[in-house]
């Protein structure tokens, strides 16, 4: 079993959260760093959003529930992030933040979002949808192809425990496999 860095295995959880095998992807293909602003939606349970934030300049998170925004909070509190912004608000509607780098998609229907996030995100700046389901990922990449996205690229991260012992080495038959699809695009440069 792979033991997590010592924050994750701080950090609160309400609702389903994205694992650090997943963050370590989106922060190494979006490219973000520290001049990055990011927005992320859902919060959730702000694995993501906390992630982001430990690494970037600004990152606002949107969420719907209060519930689950309180316990971001907790998670922000305890890491002293002060360059997390928690939101209420649905970003299907709106996102209010213009020129960003990155904006991160993890909710039901994360396609009907990709219009609000392109007009958030700066020329060339990244998207990425977690969606854990096939069909979801046509929907989204539907939608990348005709607002004219770019560099639109799929991807699943599969990490293989390995166990390494005397009467042998070998792949552990358990683990965590599926979590998620993680699409990654572009907008289009000006
Ligand atoms: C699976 S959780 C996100 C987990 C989060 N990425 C993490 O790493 O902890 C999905 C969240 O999306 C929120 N959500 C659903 N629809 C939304 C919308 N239209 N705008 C903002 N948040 C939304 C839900 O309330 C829920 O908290």
């Amino acid at each position: 079993m792979f033991i997590y860095p010592k924050i994750y295995r701080k950090l609160r959880r309400g609702p389903q959260v994205i694992l650090p095998k997943d963050i370590g992807i989106i922060i190494s293909y979006s490219g973000v760093d520290k001049n990055s602003v990011c927005v992320d939606a859902g919060t959730g349970s702000g694995w993501l959003a906390v992630s982001l934030a430990r690494v970037c300049k600004e990152v606002y998170s949107y969420d719907m529930r209060d519930d689950f925004l309180a316990i971001a909070e907790k998670n922000r509190g305890m890491l002293n992030l002060d360059n997390l912004t928690l939101k209420n608000g649905d970003v299907t509607k709106k996102i209010d933040e213009k020129d960003v780098d990155l904006v991160t998609l993890d909710l039901p229907g994360s396609d009907k979002a990709l219009s609000n996030a392109k007009k958030a995100l700066k020329p060339d700046g990244c998207v990425v949808g977690y969606l854990p389901h096939m069909e979801q990922v046509k929907d989204f990449v539907g939608k990348l192809n005709s607002l004219k996205f770019h560099d639109v690229h799929t991807v699943e991260v599969i990490v293989r425990d390995i166990m390494v012992r005397e009467e042998g080495v070998r792949p552990s038959t358990k683990g965590i496999w599926h979590t998620a699809y993680l699409v990654f695009a572009k907008k289009e440069s000006e």
